[in-house]
C-alpha cells in the first residue's frame, strides 16, 4: 500500500506525529516538496524532534527515508539537520537517506533575495525566509543548480558563473546588495556535494522498484492545500504543488501506483504568515488557543493566526486531493470551551458561498458563517478509544464528517506519540 499524508489547511497541521505513528508499517518514507520551510515536530518521551527537510520517519531505526525531486535542497541545512540528529545518537547512513540527484539546490543568493523581494512588496508573503521561492523560480527559469551538478565541477563552474553574472547585477542594481564572489560559492557548495554524494541517486529509480517489490511507501507532505501554488490562497502561498498531485511530479511514482491519501486537519484553523484567513479569531480566544496549542511556527518561531474550524476550506482539500480518511489533531486544544464554532459558508456582499471562492477580494472580506455546539469541558487527553471520548466531542467530530463527506480515522489528543486514538 503506497499513501501520502498530506495538510489540507495551511500547514502546521500535525503532519509530523502522524507520519511518525504511520511509518511504523511503511518501509520508505518520501518527502516530494517544499523545502526547510517546513517544520515537523515528533514528541518522543520527553525529546522533541523538529524536522525540516529529513522525511519525519528518520526516528525509525532500519526505515529508509527518500528526499524527492521535487524538493528543494539547502546543503546547510541539511547536514545541520543530519548532525543535530547524530549528536543526539541516532546515525544517518547511506542506506537510510537517499536524496535525488534532481533536487535543486537552496543558493546563499536565493536566501538574501527571498527577504530582499519582500521588502519590495506591498502585500507582504511573510516567507519563512529561507530561498524557497527564489530557488523554485530558478528552476522554473530553466537556470537552477541541482544536487547532480555538486558532484560535477566543470557543470558547477559553469552554472553557477552564468548565474552570477545575471544575479550580480540584479542584486547591485536592483536591491542595492553587494556582489557574490564566485570562488567562495564555487569551494562551499562543492564541499557540500562531497559530503552529501552517498546519499545523492536516482530516487524515482529507487522508489519504483521499491514497489514492484512490493514494499509499502508513505508520502509526506509539507505546508498544506492552501500554500499549494495552484490551488492555495495565491498569492500568499509556498512556491510548490503540495496537494496530493504533487507526488507524482515530485518523486516520479505514477498516480497509478497510489492507493491513499490522508488529510491531516487541525480541530480548528492556524496560519503563520500573511493571506486571507476567513475564521480567523478577533482577540480573546487568539491568546487563550495560542498558548493552549503552543501555536508558534516550529521554523521560524512567529506565533500562529488561530481561528474556528472552516469546513468550506476543508472540504475543498478533501476534493482537490482525493482524500479517503482524514486525521483531526488537537483536538484536546479545545477540551475547555464552552462553545465551539464550525464555519459552514461565507457571505460577501449578499450572497451565501459554499464552495471556497478563488476572488482574493470575497476570500479577504468574506464573513464566516457558523454553526455553534456546545463544547465537553473535560479532558481528553488520557483517552484512547473513540466511544470513551466526550459526547460532544464525539458529535463535533460526527458532524466535521457529515460537512466534510468522509471519514474521520485518527484523532490526536496530545502532543506525545500514544496519544492518538485510531478507529
Ligand atoms: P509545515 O510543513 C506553515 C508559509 C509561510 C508563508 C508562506 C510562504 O511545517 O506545515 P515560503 O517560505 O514557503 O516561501 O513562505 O508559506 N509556510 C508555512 N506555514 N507551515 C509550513 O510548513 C510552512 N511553510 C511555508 O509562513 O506564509
Ligand atoms: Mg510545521
Amino acid at each position: 500500500m503506497n499513501l501520502v499524508v498530506m495538510g489540507a489547511q495551511w500547514g502546521d497541521e500535525g503532519k509530523g506525529k502522524l507520519i511518525d505513528i504511520i511509518s511504523r508499517d511503511t518501509d520508505v518514507t518520501v518527502r516530494y516538496q517544499g523545502g526547510n520551510n517546513a517544520g515537523h515536530t515528533v514528541v518522543v518521551g520527553n525529546k522533541e524532534y523538529i524536522f525540516h527537510l529529513l522525511p519525519s520517519a528518520i526516528l525509525h531505526k532500519g526505515k529508509v527515508c527518500v528526499i524527492g525531486n521535487g524538493v528543494v535542497v539547502d546543503p546547510l541545512a541539511l547536514l545541520e539537520e543530519i548532525k543535530a540528529l547524530e549528536k543526539r545518537g541516532l546515525k544517518v547512513p547511506a542506506s537510510r537517506l537517499k536524496i535525488s540527484d534532481r533536487c535543486h539546490v537552496v543558493m546563499p543568493y536565493h536566501r538574501v533575495l527571498d527577504g530582499l523581494r519582500e521588502t519590495k512588496r506591498k502585500n507582504k508573503i511573510g516567507t519563512t525566509g529561507r530561498g524557497i521561492g527564489p530557488c523554485y523560480a530558478d528552476k522554473v527559469t530553466r537556470c537552477g543548480i541541482r544536487m547532480v551538478d555538486l558532484l560535477n565541477p566543470r557543470i558547477l563552474k559553469a552554472k553557477l558563473e552564468d548565474n552570477l553574472r545575471e544575479k550580480n547585477e540584479v542584486f547591485q542594481k536592483v536591491f542595492n546588495h553587494k556582489a557574490y564572489s564566485f570562488e567562495g560559492i564555487y569551494k562551499e557548495y562543492f564541499a557540500y556535494g562531497k559530503k552529501l554524494a552517498p546519499y545523492i541517486c536516482d530516487t524515482m529509480l529507487y522508489l519504483n522498484r521499491t514497489i514492484d517489490k512490493k514494499k509499502s511507501i508513505l508520502f509526506e507532505g509539507a505546508q498544506g492545500t492552501f500554500l499549494d501554488i495552484d490551488f492555495g490562497t495565491y498569492p500568499f502561498v509556498t512556491s510548490s504543488n503540495s496537494i496530493v498531485g504533487g507526488v507524482c511530479v515530485g518523486s516520479g511514482v505514477a498516480p497509478t501506483k497510489i492507493d491513499k491519501a490522508i488529510a491531516c486537519v487541525k480541530a480548528y484553523t492556524t496560519r503563520v504568515g500573511e493571506g486571507p484567513f476567513p475564521t480567523e479569531f478577533s482577540t480573546c480566544l487568539m491568546e487563550e488557543i495560542r498558548t493552549k496549542g503552543n501555536e508558534f511556527g516550529a521554523t521560524t518561531g512567529r506565533p500562529r493566526r488561530c481561528g474556528w474550524f472552516d469546513s468550506v476550506l476543508v472540504r475543498y482539500a478533501v476534493i482537490v486531493n482525493g482524500i479517503s480518511d482524514l486525521a483531526i489533531m488537537k483536538l484536546d486544544v479545545l477540551d475547555g470551551l464552552k462553545k465551539i464554532k464550525i464555519c459552514t459558508s461565507y457571505r460577501y456582499r449578499g450572497k451565501v458561498y459554499k464552495d471556497f471562492p478563488t476572488d482574493f477580494e470575497i476570500l479577504s472580506q468574506a464573513k464566516p458563517i457558523y454553526e455553534e455546539m456546545d463544547g465537553w469541558m473535560r479532558p481528553t487527553s488520557g483517552v484512547r478509544s473513540y466511544r470513551h471520548l466526550p459526547k460532544n466531542a464525539r458529535k463535533y467530530i460526527k458532524r466535521l464528517e457529515q460537512l466534510l463527506k468522509v471519514g474521520v480515522k485518527y484523532i490526536s489528543i496530545g502532543t506525545k506519540r500514544d496519544e492518538i486514538i485510531i478507529r
